[in-house]
């Protein structure tokens, strides 16, 4: 059997509960995930909490909690945003969790025996913000910029990784793999920050100073920085190194296929700090790192330190979680920003799925039950307008998987319901309720075979829609007395699939959602 698609997020902060960017991201890697399923691979999709350092430390400080009940909480709440947004995943990794300090500790301990790590002297700029130690050309304009908040000067003695060895082989290797990094202008983006000389990676934290780490396994005065905690969750969620490694699910699905990740988290956290660890480990790199934009606020990041983030549980509570699916994947080009408006999101759910998908539906049903007794009719008589609404739909097709598999989402969305435009269109010209009414001889087959061309498209609109929209595709299925498809394949030819069967009562699947 062929190895599964290896899908992983970045893991969430677990200072703060979760906000817009969290949701999205997680809603991305499951329509990829979901996407892969129905194309018949096998899917593995890791997500999970980053719950160590220093910011976690000072929030649970700063509301009298211990650093792991303010991680309990936070678990629960982005598990609990995962369940809502029906995310698929398989796992659910927290770098508390011993299966995962454990890893820490033995990679860490490896590289230490291997001599990549060494003990220095440290003077220079820190952001306890960002968690990172910065250099003179992290300044714009001689200024520090905003994402790395107050900046401290530390001087301090640290356990540092020998990063700088690899610069060479990173860039090589970055010339030879274009497809490594989506969207490919991202890649060019590490080249060019390869073109400054990187300096050796500070991977611990005095625990005099910060607590609420991973103590390392050669000096246990030290915790593990945050950044290398954290990147290891994506081999210890598959049980890297255990000790009966023959049996270990990561020879089974490392290296990972794609790694989603936000733009802020690139460079250098996964394009330099992560490939390199994996070289180190002597591990082949992750088949691609996909990079999205951010959602913005009138213009502005997204974040908690601005306080103008946008809570999707409260979304969620007005809208239905596969409208708010849909928004995302439909407003946002993957590697883009986009703004978020509320408006904006009011208008795509009572236009698009309201009208041109929701309606379509309840009206359809409505008239099997009024004209044919709640069954779906045979399409006997077919005219020009029905073979080119077939004919759309097989052009369509090709172009939608093709989207799908080259992450754009946005596109598949907007063929799609290109389609259901058309498909509303088809309707409106055939007025089937006023073939329900002639009396004319041979309008009963005119009826039918609407009724059915309708049922029909609705049907593989949906099966297209899965990945993006699992809830309503299912229900729409079952509406029309089928059991949802679980791969494409043999599900989207047109057919005469729903033939005879017997439909459900009227639905509306979008609810008016007042402003
Ligand atoms: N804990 C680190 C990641 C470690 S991965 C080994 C982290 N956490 S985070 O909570 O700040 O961000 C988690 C993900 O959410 C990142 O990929 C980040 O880019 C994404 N987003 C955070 N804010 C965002 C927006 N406003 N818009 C879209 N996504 C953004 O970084």
């Amino acid at each position: 059997m062929s190895k599964p698609i290896y899908i992983t997020t970045a893991i969430d902060y677990a200072n703060g509960l979760p906000h817009l960017g969290h949701a999205y991201e997680k809603v991305l890697a499951d329509v990829i995930a979901r996407s892969r399923r129905m194309a018949g691979k096998a899917v593995y999709f890791l997500t999970g909490l980053d719950e160590h350092g220093q910011k976690v430390q000072q929030t649970a400080a700063a509301q009298g909690l211990e650093p792991q009940a303010l991680c309990d909480t936070m678990a629960e709440a982005f598990q609990t945003l995962c369940k809502r947004l029906t995310i698929s995943h398989d796992d659910f990794i927290r770098t508390t969790q011993e299966r995962h300090k454990a890893v820490v500790r033995a990679v860490t301990q490896r590289l230490f025996d291997a001599g990549l790590i060494y003990k220095a002297e440290y003077q220079g700029f820190y952001s306890p913000r960002a968690e990172q130690f910065l250099q003179e050309k992290d300044r714009v304009d001689g200024q520090w910029p905003e994402i790395f908040g107050e900046v401290v000067e530390v001087c301090e003695v640290n356990y540092f990784l020998k990063i700088s060895l690899y610069q060479d082989w990173l860039i090589d290797y970055i010339q030879a793999h274009p497809d490594c990094i989506f969207p490919q202008f991202r890649a060019k983006q590490v080249l060019e920050f390869l073109k400054e000389p990187i300096k050796d990676l500070c991977i611990s934290r005095p625990k005099s100073r910060l607590s609420w780490g991973i103590p390392l396994p050669f000096d246990e005065d030290f915790v593990s920085y945050v950044w290398l905690d954290a990147l290891i969750n994506y081999i210890s969620a598959i049980a890297y190194g255990e000790a009966d490694f023959s049996r270990s699910e990561f020879l089974r699905l490392w290296p990972a296929d794609i790694q989603v990740i936000g733009k802020d988290i690139l460079i250098p956290a996964h394009a330099v700090y992560w490939t390199i660890l994996l070289k180190m480990l002597d591990l082949p790199l992750p088949k691609c790192i996909l990079v999205h934009g951010w959602w913005l606020a009138k213009g502005d990041k997204m974040s908690k330190s601005k306080g103008n983030v946008v809570d999707p549980l409260r979304l969620l509570d007005a809208f239905p979680s596969d409208a708010f699916r849909y928004f995302l994947m439909r407003e946002m080009q993957v590697g883009q920003d986009s703004n978020f408006s509320h408006d904006l999101l009011l208008a795509r759910y009572h236009s698009e799925l309201g009208n041109d998908l929701g309606n379509l539906l309840s009206r359809l049903l409505h008239m099997l039950h009024a004209y044919t007794g709640g069954v779906v009719p045979a399409a006997n008589q077919l005219e020009a307008i029905d073979t080119q609404l077939r004919d759309t739909w097989e052009g369509l097709v090709p172009k939608v998987l093709d989207a799908y598999q080259a992450f754009d989402f946005s596109g598949a969305l907007e063929e799609i319901f290109g389609f259901l435009k058309e498909l509303n269109r088809y309707t409106e010209q055939k007025a089937p309720w006023k073939l329900a009414k002639s009396e004319e001889s041979g309008v009963v087959e005119a009826l039918h075979s609407t009724l059915a061309s309708m049922a029909e498209g609705l049907r593989l609109s949906a099966v297209l829609l899965s990945p993006v929209m699992p809830g309503v595709a299912d229900t729409i299925q079952m509406l029309l007395g089928l059991a949802p498809a679980t791969q494409f394949e043999g599900a989207l030819a047109w057919s005469r699939i729903l033939e005879g069967k017997r439909v459900g009562e009227k639905t509306i699947l979008f609810p008016r959602v007042e402003k």
